[in-house]
């Protein structure tokens, strides 16, 4: 049976960095309570003039460098995004121009924090439905363009970066075993971007106000349906393999904060040795956060041939999935 498999990794981080005590002097917050409610440290803040397609280019090229690919042999480029570098057309046109992979389809897929698992899903499908051989997924975020820098509640939690990785269709048992996507449109409200749709046309006036663009967000809500949809959808991706949780050799949840990994962990069972996280030095990069993560573990060497790779993911939408993969 042919499977898409990972055949490479990349990723790519800005090199500057936020750390909380950098943010204790612009809002009204402070070290110890942004690691005890979310873990996170740091993160990482593009340059201005460095835009998503930049990040996503640095680590698609990373990805292909690793899996030993030319940019002619792409068939298709599917970017996770919810900061394109314009509304429209997609930046997954703008990073195949980047990398010169004339030969391949591109479109970016928004599905928010859910964005690379979607964006992998929906690359396997087509795929496995003939329409190419090689892939290229990427999740990349410029979140830090759309928060805003006065607001505590929000600005503590995003950050910027990209990861990419390399589908190949190839016979045999590694590859992905199965995907699971799911949606609710009724909690649009608690997790979204109201500016800059037909709905909110903002004009320039309004722009000025960072109310009418950035993020908006009612994180106690966002954190209960997480966990649970979460936990939920990991399940179903085990049950539909006959597999269970201790089967798992690596588990890559979305990078959402701390406590909702560990929370989810719980639930499903899960030991710390089972569990990437990396959320600390880079919070929430939202699509983006699986990818890196990802890549991370890969060149830590905690990915091997026959390793099971459990990935799930939760954002605005609502969207949540799952992938379960062979190394
Ligand atoms: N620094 C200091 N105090 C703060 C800060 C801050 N940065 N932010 C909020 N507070 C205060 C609040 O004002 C509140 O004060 P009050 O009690 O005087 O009113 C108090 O801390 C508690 O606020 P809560 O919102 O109840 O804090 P909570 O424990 O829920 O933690 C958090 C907030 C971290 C946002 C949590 O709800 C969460 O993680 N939610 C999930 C949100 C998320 O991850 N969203 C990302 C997108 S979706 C996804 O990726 C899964």
């Amino acid at each position: 049976m042919k499977r898409a498999r990972v055949i490479g990794t990349g990723s790519y981080l800005p090199e500057h960095i936020r750390t909380n005590f950098d943010l204790e002097k612009m809002v009204d917050t402070n070290n110890e309570w942004i690691v005890a409610r979310t873990g996170i440290e740091e993160r990482r803040i593009a340059a201005d003039g460095e835009q998503t397609s930049d990040l996503a280019t640095r680590a698609a090229e990373r990805a292909m460098e690793m899996a030993g690919v030319s940019a002619e042999e792409i068939d298709l480029i599917v970017l996770g995004t919810i900061t394109g570098d314009y509304p429209w057309p997609a930046t997954a046109c703008i990073i195949q121009n980047n990398i010169g992979a004339k030969n391949a389809y591109a479109y970016d897929l928004s599905a928010a924090c859910s964005g690379f698992v979607y964006a992998l899903s929906s690359a396997v499908d087509f795929l496995e439905a003939g329409r190419g051989k090689k892939a290229l997924v990427i999740g990349a975020e410029a979140l830090s363009r759309i928060v805003d820098w006065t607001d505590r509640n929000t600005c503590v939690l995003f950050g910027d970066g990209a990861g990419a990785v390399v589908l190949d269709l190839q016979e045999g048992d590694a590859g992905v075993l199965s995907s699971h996507m799911h949606s609710d449109g009724s909690y649009l409200e608690l997790l979204y971007q109201p500016g800059f749709g037909t709905r909110n046309q903002v004009s320039q006036e309004a722009a000025k106000d960072p109310a009418n663009y950035t993020l908006v967000m009612q994180g106690n809500e966002v954190y209960k349906v997480a966990v649970r949809s979460l936990a939920e959808v990991s399940q179903e991706a085990l049950d539909a393999n006959n597999l269970s949780t201790k089967d798992v050799d690596l588990f890559i949840p979305h990078q959402a904060n701390r406590r909702i990994l560990e929370a989810t962990a719980k639930r499903l069972k899960l030991v710390d040795e089972q569990c990437f996280i990396n959320v600390n030095k880079y919070g929430n990069t939202s699509g983006a956060t699986i990818p890196i993560a990802m890549d991370e573990a890969n060149r830590q060497g905690l990915l091997k041939d026959g390793s099971l790779v459990l990935m799930s993911a939760f954002g605005g939408g609502f969207t949540w999935g799952s992938v379960l993969l062979r190394w």
